[in-house]
């Protein structure tokens, strides 16, 4: 009889039981990473947001912590939703959404609280909270749709972006600026979006990248509109410039920060080595959640950390998972030649590692490698070489995240931004997630699987001729 497979990813951070979502608070503090996370510590499932709290010094293997934030006061009762973190005078400030309790019309308003430790432990909630209220808001922005504060210093100053809505239904982040993290003033409209980018913007980001100003948010419902949280697998990464004398962002570009199927809420921080690094949210809303729907008590998995760095505009980003590969060698297969057909390359298996590739496509119609790959199931990372691009597809994955009959939602693809001989790709497999780096940086895909039986089969399929230069996996425990 088959095993039953577990999904509980091996090397992402992943709450210790219970329900994760967005990162919060990432921060390198005393020389440890910090991650926070939103957390409901009772139940697999979406409930009052407390914020989780783990540490790690290599980005890779994490500690769990005691709950940092609980929703325990009047203005955070119905939940801590997601914020973010950062260091002064040797302490560490937490600035994140309460959710209040009902007020007699029922109506539950989201504002802006302080938390501070001076261990990086242990929590407490500042006296003057909330320290940015609902009055606080410019006219027409949704007093309920008011989130996710993202702070940073600039000039001397610390400025927060927060998530809104304005009251045409279009997504916007306002500014704020403080002198000491307690008295906040509006700022200003930092970006207004426009109706084709989503009814809200979640989890706002700022941040200066290789001499440009960077603007992170993840839209709801876009680009389609009317679609409930089709969007979500969506973040974008707008590149501009801020004029600081009006205080307002003027974006040049949008880009998509992943093209897989789950990504969402992305926070970053800037380490001690000049590293811009993000980590997401590796599920999306709008989805079933089969952990939960098991019965196994936990649901949720960050993606791994990523930096990010911008060349000619573009974004590039490059897996941090250096400390898990380590010392190991992976096992290279020579020059493999394919042409219309079929490949079981030997030692190239595996549930958990990782799997590099190096691949001749020049003469190539479409490439398929299959993953997670069983007697029924397997998930397909395709290339296909008139369009030039790379895409997943996990519709006969295993367990169905989004209805037997919605094949075109588990497939998502990209278009990549030069034509190349060398496909290279860094792909990680974990318990339930598959992360396609492209090599140049060019695209990521992230995506969760759940295979009803063991897999770990990889197979080639090619229809034209490839040539497979390299194929190594290396196992991660
Ligand atoms: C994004 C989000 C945030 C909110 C949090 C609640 O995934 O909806 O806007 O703060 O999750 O858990």
């Amino acid at each position: 009889a088959a095993v039953a497979p577990l999904y509980r990813n091996h090397y992402h951070a992943v709450p210790p039981i219970g329900w994760m979502n967005d990162p919060n608070g990432f921060i390198q503090y005393q020389g440890a990473y910090h991650l926070f996370y939103q957390f409901h510590p009772y139940d697999a499932k979406w409930g009052p947001m407390h914020w989780g709290h783990m540490k790690s010094t290599d980005l890779t293997h994490w500690e769990d912590l005691p709950v940092a934030l609980a929703p325990d006061q009047a203005y955070d009762r119905f939940g801590c939703f997601s914020g973010s973190a950062i260091e002064k005078d040797g302490k560490l400030y937490l600035l994140y959404t309460g959710v209040t309790e009902a007020d007699e019309a029922g109506i539950h308003y989201q504002v802006q609280c302080l938390a501070v430790s001076e261990d990086g432990v242990h929590f407490e909630k500042v006296q003057h909270n909330p320290v940015i209220p609902a009055a606080a808001l410019p006219e027409g922005a949704s007093p309920i749709d008011f989130r996710d504060p993202k702070l940073f210093e600039h000039d001397g100053m610390f400025y927060a972006v927060i998530a809104s809505k304005t009251e045409e239904g279009t997504g916007q982040v306002l500014l704020y600026e403080s002198a000491d993290l307690l008295d906040w003033r509006f700022s200003s409209v930092f970006l207004k979006g426009t109706k084709e980018q989503g009814i809200m913007w979640e989890c706002p980001d700022f941040f200066t990248l290789d001499g440009k100003d960077c603007l992170i948010f993840s839209p709801m419902q876009w680009p389609e509109e009317g679609n409930d949280y089709q969007n979500l697998n969506a973040s974008l990464l707008a590149i501009g410039k801020v004029d600081w004398a009006t205080n307002q962002f003027h974006p040049e570009s949008f880009q998509e920060l992943d093209h897989g199927l789950d990504y969402y809420a992305p926070q970053s921080l800037e380490d001690d080595l000049g590293r811009r690094i993000c980590i997401a949210w590796m599920q999306n809303w709008g989805r079933n959640f089969p952990t939960d729907e098991l019965g196994h008590g936990w649901t949720g998995s960050m993606t791994i950390p990523r930096q990010l760095k911008l060349e000619d505009g573009k974004l590039k980003q490059y897996p941090i998972a250096a400390s898990l590969t380590e010392g190991e060698s992976p096992e290279t297969i020579g020059a493999f030649y394919l042409e219309d057909g079929v490949a079981v390359l030997p030692g190239i298996e595996g549930e958990r590692g990782l799997l590099q590739l190096k691949i001749d496509v020049s003469a190539v119609e479409r490439m398929e490698i299959r993953l997670r790959e069983n007697e029924q199931e397997s998930t397909l990372v395709f290339y296909d070489r008139m369009m030039n691009e790379l895409g997943i597809d996990r519709s006969k994955s295993g367990i169905m995240i989004n209805g037997e009959e919605a094949t075109p939602l588990s497939c998502r693809k990209v278009a990549l931004p030069t034509m190349v001989q060398w496909l290279l790709l860094d792909i990680f497999l974990d318990s339930s997630s598959i992360e396609v780096f492209e090599g140049n940086g060019d695209a990521v895909l992230s995506t969760n699987v759940y295979p009803t039986e063991p897999a770990s089969g990889i197979s080639f399929r090619c229809s034209g001729k490839a040539v497979i230069e390299q194929a190594a996996f290396m196992p991660i425990a």
